[in-house]
């Protein structure tokens, strides 16, 4: 029905800085088209580029089936009202206190949340472009550390006609940022006359699933003064970190030095991985400069959180008992599904970065690639795509440096789905090395 030309459209509309064409978002396409089914489509496609969590979802199941009343209209007419009205942008005041102290227990309570910073937000995708809007003009950049979540293209670029300048780091220190990479980067802006507005950290890293150290975000926060931009940290994999003394927060760095600086720093936050609700869209943007609160609050007219969903959620996460067997549980059941990756893989003759947070590893299949390029490693993702059936994701849509690393995603199927996975790639690993083995011959 859809016809191509036409009526012309904006040049956002007919942009494609969207980056959707790429080989990440190409991979669950070919997922939907066969997905993978123990019983219906055992031979399927299995969604390994899906960084979403359900390993602890029978927590919040179980939840809710104590309290029938969270999910439904509660008292009945009166609260259905309530939900149904309006609401004004600054978000209900029980979610957002709840949002802060769930912020603090994940962060081992040694950083403070006030619930006035906290701005709502459809999701962190909202977060990211509502701040980008706040801190830059068309045609600035921001600065973003390699490999980083594809999304970020989308996200920062799309409507906001800003700019992303990597920062590249490499695996000769395990992907760590540095000085030098950051100083390079900020050169290159400089070189080609374009204006840096802000750093973008995700931390813990997607994809690298590793917690930044706190002398690397001292060292960061300490960039960022001197270059008097803004600083991003996008701390959506905070819960996800398998122990609390793993992370370090960029609110800690700001209050032990006593919040010098901080009117430069904006903190992200969902509850989308963590808790594993990427479909309740839930975000926030907890900044410490005032102008970008007001600011931020204003602008999340445009996407916000329905009533409903704060309500429900203020209650689950007010209970404290719940939250604290939930953390540590989920931390748990991730740190198990991690190792026994790792170690299925290495079994396969396949190394990983050693990560320590997030619901992936970082795979190394280097060895693996016929030439050591960016073709090549398409090359191999493809093959694994569509022979092996697995959609993982390669590293350059994450713009690695380096080719041949790709991110695996673990907690978005079941035990024994991740068992098939792992028994395809030893598969694809032994028959390779029989092919490998008959052309040296
Ligand atoms: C680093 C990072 N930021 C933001 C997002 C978007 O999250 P949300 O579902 O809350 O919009 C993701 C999702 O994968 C992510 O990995």
């Amino acid at each position: 029905m859809g016809v191509e030309v036409g009526v012309l459209l904006s040049e956002i509309a007919t942009s494609d800085t969207h980056g959707e064409d790429s080989p990440y978002f190409a991979g669950w396409k070919a997922y939907d088209e066969d997905p993978y089914d123990a019983v219906s489509n055992p031979s399927g496609v299995i969604q390994m580029g899906l960084a979403e969590n359900q390993v602890s979802f029978d927590l919040l199941e179980n939840y809710l089936k104590q309290h029938p009343e969270i999910s439904n209209w509660g008292s009945g007419i009166s609260s259905f009202r309530e939900n149904a009205l309006f609401q004004d942008y600054h978000g209900l005041k029980t979610f957002r206190k709840a949002m802060a102290s769930f912020m603090e227990q994940i962060r081992g309570g040694r950083a403070k949340f006030d619930p006035d910073r906290i701005v709502l937000t459809a999701g962190a995708t909202a977060a990211n472009e509502l701040l980008t809007f706040i801190l830059a003009d068309p045609g600035d950049a921001l600065l973003i550390p390699t490999p980083y979540y594809p999304g970020f293209d989308r996200d920062l670029r799309w409507r906001t006609g800003v700019n992303i300048i990597p920062v590249h780091c490499n695996s000769s220190n395990g992907f760590q940022i540095t000085v030098k990479a950051l100083e390079e980067a900020y050169a290159r802006a400089v070189a080609a006359n374009i204006r840096v507005r802000g750093l973008l950290l995700t931390n813990p890293s997607n994809p690298l699933g590793t917690a930044i150290t706190k002398t690397v975000l001292e060292e960061i926060l300490d960039f960022a003064a001197r270059k008097d931009i803004h600083l991003i940290s996008d701390e959506i994999y905070s819960g996800s970190v398998f122990s609390s003394a793993e992370f370090v927060s960029m609110a800690e760095i700001i209050e032990a030095r006593g919040y010098d600086n901080s009117d430069r720093v904006h903190i992200v936050y969902s509850l989308s991985k963590d808790l594993g609700l990427p479909g309740f869209r839930v975000g926030t943007i907890y900044s410490y400069n005032n102008r970008v609160v007001t600011t931020a609050r204003r602008m999340s007219s445009f996407t916000l959180v329905s009533s409903q969903t704060q309500k429900m959620l203020a209650s689950m996460l007010s209970d404290r008992e719940f939250t604290e067997n939930y953390i540590k549980t989920n931390r748990e059941r991730l740190r198990k599904r991690y190792e026994y990756i790792v170690a299925g893989l290495k079994n396969a003759g396949i190394e990983c970065l050693r990560g320590n947070a997030g619901l992936f590893c970082w795979m190394n299949l280097g060895p693996l690639l016929e030439e050591p390029t960016r073709e090549g490693e398409l090359s191999l993702w493809n093959l694994m795509l569509h022979e092996v059936k697995l959609n993982i994701s390669p590293g350059s849509s994450c713009h690695c440096s380096e080719a041949g690393w790709f991110r695996v995603c673990f907690a978005n199927m079941s035990q024994q789905t991740l068992d098939i996975a792992l028994r395809r790639i030893q598969v694809f690993k032994e028959k390779r090395k029989t092919i490998k083995g008959q052309a040296l011959l």
